[in-house]
């Protein structure tokens, strides 16, 4: 069959490795893509995520059979019904389902509804009642924009008056757009973090492998916050104990939620969650495979990838066996210095070639492309993501680490420490 892949990131670059691999994919298609995934998949850098008339001609001149849509935007913007409209088979939820990511304000209103464990929040839609109620509010405080905000709307407050700077940033000042029209205050959470991937088919949900994120850019968890630095599978603090929980408590209610909400979800849905004393409790949803969670969770997957497909879009993800190999994975982001505040873009990246032909390294372009010249420069702020496999976390993170130095490119960053919390263990 042939396949488009909607996205050009990491997460597009692993999705297109797992799907390269399937016996039943016989050409894959990407738009935008980048330089990585132009190594799989026949990539059209001149047409945009959002730009959905054109990714509908492009599906249909390819003649594609599938197509598979990555990110959030086109997701809560309604590219799957628009494609869906046309007659295309699609992998990513519809609009109405992808409201669990693109709206803050309806998730925390959905798992309050269903009891499903989150922390206490408010939404408020103009910054006056915000204000008032910050004054007599517990610190610290979590001010979230409601909307889509590439992860970054979410300001820790530890004081009333970082807080009242929080809600002019995002309602009045309006740093994340449209996003902070609506906000969303909420109890601060403690404890570690786990990111849980899940196939959902509308009723059934088939959780993957854990993994854990490093958001901060700087090592110790210092700096900004930013799309994610690096990433390691399977986090040891998720132990079996807390799965049976999670699924019991976490995963079905809410698939059941948006189901009897009229809002059928088919796709993946990432259930960021918080292991606090208290036991798991959701600190967001994303409606899609995570970046990077995804480099370090599909390559130990050992089913088909389009089997585990088409059993969500077809409502029979019940009768598949999700199963992923006793191992690990690390993935270390080599990003461009700077980011995510001022980079630059442009430089060549070389030693790429190392990659070929090693099994267990795996090199996923994230910003990454092909110049005038044929050389492939940055691209972007994160540009690689370094991903190793191993028996054990240890063995994967220092696989990952070596690989790092085989790759270079001008004014390259990375954290030292990622997956250095498995050492804890
Ligand atoms: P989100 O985009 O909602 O996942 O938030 C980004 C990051 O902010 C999370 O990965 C957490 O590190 C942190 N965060 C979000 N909500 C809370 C909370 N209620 N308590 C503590 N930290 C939080
Ligand atoms: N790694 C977090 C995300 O994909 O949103």
């Amino acid at each position: 069959m042939k396949v488009l892949i909607i996205g050009g990131g990491g997460r597009e670059h692993a999705i297109a490795v797992s799907m390269k691999k399937s016996r039943r994919v016989d050409t894959l298609y990407c738009v935008p893509g980048n330089a990585g995934i132009a190594q799989v998949a026949q990539c059209e850098p001149s047409i945009g995520v959002m730009e959905f008339d054109k990714i509908v001609a492009y599906a249909r001149e390819k003649k594609v059979d599938l197509v598979f849509v990555a990110p959030d935007d086109p997701l809560a913007g309604g590219l799957t019904d628009v494609l869906e409209a046309e007659g295309f088979r699609v992998f990513g939820p519809k609009k109405n389902a992808a409201i669990l990511e693109g709206s803050k304000a309806f998730s925390k209103d959905l798992m309050k509804k269903y009891k499903i464990p989150t922390a206490a929040y408010e939404v408020f839609h103009d910054p006056e009642s915000a204000l008032c109620w910050l004054e007599t509010a517990a610190m610290p405080v979590v001010l979230k924009a409601d909307g889509l905000a590439l992860g970054k709307g979410v300001l820790i407050c530890n004081t009333l008056e970082e807080a009242k700077a929080g809600v002019k940033e995002i309602m009045q000042d309006k740093h994340f757009g449209e996003a902070g029209n609506v906000l969303v205050a909420e109890e601060f959470l403690t404890g570690r973090e786990v990111s849980v991937l899940a196939f959902v088919d509308g009723k059934t949900v088939k959780p993957m492998t854990s993994a854990q994120d490093h958001k901060r850019a700087g090592d110790g968890d210092k700096g900004p916050n930013t799309g994610g630095m690096g990433c390691f599978s399977p986090s040891p603090f998720y132990t079996e104990e807390i799965d049976t929980y999670c699924r019991e408590h976490i995963y079905q209610p809410t698939v059941d939620a948006m189901a009897a909400e009229g809002r059928e979800f088919k796709g993946v849905i990432f259930f960021g969650l918080m292991l606090t004393s208290d036991g798991p409790k959701v600190l967001e949803y994303n409606a899609r495979f995570g970046d990077p969670e995804t480099q370090v969770v599909l390559c130990r997957m050992k089913n088909d990838i389009m089997d585990v497909v088409d059993a969500c879009i077809d409502g029979t993800l019940d009768r598949i066996d999700l199963q992923f190999e006793d191992s690990a994975a690390v993935c270390v982001v080599l990003a461009s210095e700077g980011y995510p505040v001022s980079y630059q873009k442009g430089y060549e990246i070389t030693g790429l070639n190392r990659f070929e032909g090693r099994e267990d390294y795996y090199c996923f372009h994230a910003g990454s492309k092909l110049d005038s010249q044929g050389r492939v420069v940055t691209n972007g702020g994160r540009v690689l993501g370094i991903t190793a496999k191993g028996s054990t976390l240890k063995e994967a993170r220092a696989k990952a680490y070596e690989a790092t130095e085989w790759v270079n490119f001008d004014h390259k960053y990375m954290r030292h420490d990622i997956g250095k919390a498995i050492e804890e263990v």
